[in-house]
């Protein structure tokens, strides 16, 4: 089965053509970041008019690098939500205008179902799945008892995880986004600060805005003392109090529910120290086979959407030409 599948979510304008939901064709991403950067942070409105400018070339790029035409599509799949309005409306329009002209099904899919199925391209999926999903817009405990079946465990409170990189990495002038400036600093940084324990209402939900504005405390009393921070040192207590959260409630879940498979999803994915401490469970969880995506499918990209696409298929998901973007799209 091939697909032509279509992401637009957030700032990157990217189309995939996948067989079979594993062999990537192509997998074209424009990304808005040296735009957006300049503003630190997204810019909803700009986004939604670079998408406009860029998603023909991007769809053309797709079917060429993949030496196919839109004849040979079997499909066609589209991020439904979550993410901007603006920027999924753009994506959804030329999906429905490909299939509408093309006659084909079109697949509607959720953003963070596609991080999940991202780790089909390296390895089978078993089930019981617990997917930890860290990007930019999520950070959830996702349980899939069977394919398909979604139940969310556990969820931020407040910030999402890359969320939170981006405000600290913003306190400290760091260039956006910046979990991966975070990440590369925190490589260099030693035990120095203290950071506050998180707490949360639920044992399975996290919060880091907490942690977040305990960083900005944190500079703003050295700046009244003149002192200097040391960044390294600031980032790696950052890192350490975030991803020992994740760990820890991870472990929750694997003490407690029956786990085959555990994936990592999300562009949070790609934090370099989160691998190897996803990687090391295996010391403590024997038993446990653990994913960890590879870097080109960690951030948004639309093979992520195809592979989600060819599982949504056969679970009968299908959308009509009626069907609009949804900002707050639940797992179905
Ligand atoms: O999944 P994604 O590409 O977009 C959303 O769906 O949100 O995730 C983007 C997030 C950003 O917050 C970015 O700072 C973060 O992923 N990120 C990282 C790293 N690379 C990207 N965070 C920590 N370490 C990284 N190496
Ligand atoms: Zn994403």
């Amino acid at each position: 089965m091939r697909i032509c599948a279509v992401e637009s979510s957030c700032d990157e304008t990217a189309v995939a053509i996948i067989d079979d939901g594993k062999i990537v064709l192509s997998n074209i991403v424009s990304s808005q970041i040296n735009v957006h950067s300049k503003f630190g942070g997204v810019i909803p409105e700009v986004a939604s008019r670079l998408h406009i400018e860029n998603i023909s070339v991007v769809i053309e790029e797709a079917l060429q690098k993949a030496n196919t035409t839109l004849n040979e599509i079997d499909a066609i799949a589209v991020t439904q939500g979550p993410g901007l309005v603006g920027s999924l409306h753009v994506g959804l329009l030329a999906a429905k205008t490909l299939a509408w002209s093309s006659g084909k099904p079109l697949i509607p899919i959720h953003h963070i179902a596609g991080h999940i199925y991202a780790n089909a391209f390296v390895d089978e999926i078993e089930y019981p799945l617990l997917a930890l999903v860290v990007s930019g817009g999520h950070t959830e405990l996702v349980y899939l008892k069977t394919e398909w079946d979604f139940q969310i465990l556990g969820s931020t409170q407040d910030d999402a995880v890359g969320e939170a990189y981006d405000k600290v990495a913003r306190v400290l002038h760091l260039p956006y986004p910046g979990g991966p400036a975070i990440d590369k600093l925190a490589k260099l940084g030693h035990p120095h600060y203290t950071l506050p324990k998180v707490r949360t209402e639920e044992p399975l939900n996290f919060s880091f805005s907490g942690l977040k504005s305990a960083v900005l405390q944190l500079v703003q009393r050295e700046a009244k003392l003149n002192q200097d921070i040391n960044q390294e040192d600031l980032a790696y207590a950052f890192q350490e109090a975030v991803l020992g959260e994740l760990l820890r409630k991870t472990k929750l879940v694997l003490d407690t529910y029956e786990v085959k498979h555990l994936v990592l999803a999300g562009g949070v994915a790609a934090n370099s120290r989160l691998r190897v401490l996803i990687n090391e469970l295996n010391s403590e969880y024997p038993e446990l086979k653990i994913t960890i995506p590879p870097l080109w499918c960690c951030t948004d990209n639309a093979a992520m959407i195809g592979a989600a696409a060819e599982v949504a298929y056969r679970h009968g998901i299908r959308g009509n030409l009626q069907i609009s973007a949804n900002p707050g799209l639940e797992y179905k």
